[in-house]
């Protein structure tokens, strides 16, 4: 039984910008209950960063879509840990490669990934068929290749295995990439900031112009009356009455 099935394997995706806030990661878990997907897709440059979080059981080993419980030759392999939190990282050195791994230890249970495989489930070499291949496999002998995880490229020239200091580097710069939890605090003061300041400048502008219309609606009212008032002092004799001046309907609004 693999309940306790326990490799988790984490992809970063280093975006080669300058910028190192380019990056995106990517979780996939043999663990029950895991979310993370066992099937990626990656770009050339992109790196796969394994950790092997169960000691002693498992294995990440490249195996091969005609043989999936067995390791390839010229593959990379972890082997067997007796650590636990192992750290591996594999950098792709061909976007067209595909890659198809296993623990070598519950390959048959399914317990198989694979990166940039064919999209459809349906398509032949798909990740769904590689799981079903898996679990069909007839192997019995499940001892895991050695680690042959040393520093240096696999897999005719299309994978590259990351050394220790590499990796370290990679999961430090992801690790400061993450947001602190204040900062999400100072960001929704921000954001309500934002929203409280675009509100009272829309309310004074809308006040405004609504003061500019009442203010032209009272001039125009004056200047009849004005004209009134003449035709009237040309009409009859006497006093033209005085125009009335209307009251500024916004007059003391703080705006
Ligand atoms: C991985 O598999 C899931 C479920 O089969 C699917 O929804 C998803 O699109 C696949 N992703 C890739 C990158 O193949
Ligand atoms: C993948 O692409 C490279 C060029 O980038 C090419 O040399 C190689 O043959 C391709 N491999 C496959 C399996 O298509
Ligand atoms: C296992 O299956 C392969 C075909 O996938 C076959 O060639 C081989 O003989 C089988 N081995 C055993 C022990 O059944
Ligand atoms: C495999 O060997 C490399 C190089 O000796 C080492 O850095 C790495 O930690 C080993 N990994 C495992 C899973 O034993
Ligand atoms: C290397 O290329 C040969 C020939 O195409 C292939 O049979 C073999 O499986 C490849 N090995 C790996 C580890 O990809």
């Amino acid at each position: 039984m693999s309940l306790a099935v326990t490799i988790v394997f984490l992809a970063f995706v280093l975006v080669c910008l300058a910028d190192a806030q380019n990056v995106q990661t990517i979780t996939a878990g043999y663990s029950k209950g895991s979310d993370s997907p066992l099937n990626v897709t990656a770009a050339v440059g992109d790196v796969l960063y394994f950790s092997i979080i169960d000691t002693g059981k498992h294995t990440f080993s490249q195996t091969s879509l005609d043989h999936p419980c067995v390791a390839l030759a010229g593959g990379f392999s972890t082997g067997v840990d007796p650590r636990d939190n192992v750290d591996f990282g594999v950098k792709l050195l061909e976007g067209n490669a595909t890659v198809y791994y296993a623990c070598m230890h519950h390959c048959h249970d399914g317990e198989v990934g694979t990166v940039n495989a064919a999209l459809d489930p349906t398509a032949p070499g798909s990740f769904d068929a590689f799981v079903l291949a898996a679990k069909g496999s007839n192997v019995t002998d499940f001892t895991p290749a050695a680690n042959v995880s040393t520093p240096g490229t696999y897999a005719n020239g299309t994978l590259f295995v990351l050394s220790d200091a590499d990796i370290k580097s990679i999961i430090e710069s992801y690790e400061h990439l993450t947001v602190p939890s204040w900062a999400f605090g100072l960001i929704f003061v921000g954001i309500v900031a934002i929203m409280m300041g675009s509100l009272y400048l829309l309310a004074r502008y809308w006040l405004r112009s609504i003061r500019a219309k009442a203010q032209a609606k009272a001039d125009d009212e004056e200047r009849s009356w004005e004209l009134e008032s003449v035709s009237s002092k040309t009409l009859v004799e006497g006093q033209p009455r005085a125009p009335v001046r209307r009251a500024d309907p916004f007059e003391g609004f703080p705006i």
